[in-house]
């Protein structure tokens, strides 16, 4: 049976981890897969969940399992935290919330979910995105496109295009939109870009699925999610896939959730009826352990107090790393213009560079990036930031 399947390539994000780790370079500098790393460079346990962690474990009297929906209270704070708790689709009960195995699990129950209700729909994907992206979502069968979001050349948004595509998309289909830290280019939607498309979002009658992978890493817990409570406010079936991997660190554990609002109670009683029945179809129930923990520290304020001052220190870090990378870049090239890095958000900007320029800096200065030349400025310490800035001016003298 086996012998139709040919070798596939490895996957774009998790192949350059395992080459990063491969190489025996002192100096090498992972820029690549989407971790936060601290000044020591390491990726560290974060004091709140160590703290959850402990007394999760200290508590708990059987393995036995929980439910398809995961942990109710985990699923309470997911929802709050998301979207505020004061927002009208909780007060009118219209949201309902399902524990996912991390967001990658969130956007497949999304995905599901879409072809469960709207089989022809066609989810429209930023070009660029993240790139697993794109299995989660067509992997189920669903048809996807790709609007224009970001040109890296010029490091600028191309939002008139972005909305010039969606105008013409089909009353029904989807739009992926990166809630905030857009990945992989860092560019997000200021306020008034959020309004317009809005309007075109209900005007078109198209339905939003954000991906909300990074809050508190752009701006602030609340900030970071004021376009997700936006859209929420305006338009009245939206989904949310939402991550823990990087602002509580739980990247292993799979901590993730699925929100879904409805337009009303009993339209979202029976998605919630259709998200338990794919849960259990494909993993039965999600792993336990990092959503108690996150429950943990929602629900405790010391415990939430810590979390939220050193997710803030976190965001400082790439903040600053940001503007040592620029100004090194700068003085490097003897003036070029790196000023779109301090302009962008959380983890990811786009160095903007060939193929074969990520390629050289990898083999020859044993720096990683992903090809789209995606850097994770959380790899950037006072250390290497450089060797970095030497080595991308080197190679961009080459004009490679
Ligand atoms: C990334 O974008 O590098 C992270 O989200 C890790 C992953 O799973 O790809």
């Amino acid at each position: 049976m086996f012998e139709r399947l040919d070798r596939l390539n490895e996957d774009p994000i998790l192949g350059l981890m395992a080459r990063y780790r491969a190489d025996p370079a002192p100096d090498k500098v992972d820029l690549g897969v989407g971790v936060y790393r601290n000044l020591d460079g390491e990726t560290p346990v974060l004091a709140a969940v160590r703290s959850a962690e402990a007394s999760v474990i200290g508590a708990q009297t059987t393995k036995s399992y929980v439910a398809p929906a995961g942990r109710a209270e985990f699923n309470a704070a997911v929802a709050d935290l998301v979207l505020g708790p004061a927002h009208a689709a909780l007060r009118e009960r219209r949201a309902r919330t399902v524990q996912a195995p991390g967001g990658c699990g969130a956007l497949r129950l999304g995905a599901e979910l879409i072809r469960a209700s709207a089989p022809t729909a066609v989810v429209h994907v930023s070009d660029p995105s993240w790139a697993n992206h794109i299995p989660l979502l067509g992997g189920c069968g669903l048809q996807l496109a790709r609007y224009p979001y970001y040109d890296a050349a010029a490091h600028a948004l191309r939002f008139e295009s972005m909305l010039e595509c969606l105008e013409r998309a089909p009353a029904g289909d989807v739009v992926l939109i990166h809630a905030c830290c857009h990945n992989p280019t860092g560019a997000d939607l200021s306020g008034p870009q959020w309004t317009a498309l809005i309007d075109l979002l209900e005007r078109r009658r198209l339905t939003p699925f954000l991906d909300l992978a990074y809050q508190g890493l752009g701006t602030g817990l609340d900030a970071d999610a004021e376009g997700v409570r936006r859209v929420a406010e305006r338009i009245p079936e939206l989904l949310v896939a939402v991550s823990f991997s990087k602002n509580l660190g739980l990247y292993r554990e799979r901590a993730g959730a699925l929100i879904a609002v409805c337009a009303d109670v009993d339209r979202a009683d029976a998605v919630h009826s259709h998200l338990l029945q794919i849960a259990r179809s494909i993993y039965s129930m999600p792993p336990d352990h990092g959503a108690a923990i996150a429950a943990r520290v929602l629900a405790d304020p010391l415990l939430r107090e810590s979390w939220i001052a050193e997710l803030g220190e976190m965001r400082g870090r790439l903040v600053g790393m940001r503007a040592l990378l620029a100004g090194r870049l700068r003085a490097a090239t003897g003036g070029g213009d790196f000023d779109f890095l301090t302009g962008q958000s959380g983890m990811f900007s786009l160095l903007g560079v060939s193929g074969a320029a990520v390629a050289a800096l990898r083999d020859e200065h044993h720096i990683y990036m992903t090809a789209d030349s995606r850097m994770n400025v959380a790899g950037i310490l006072p250390g290497n930031a450089q060797h970095v800035a030497d080595s991308v001016a080197a190679i961009l003298r080459r004009g490679i």
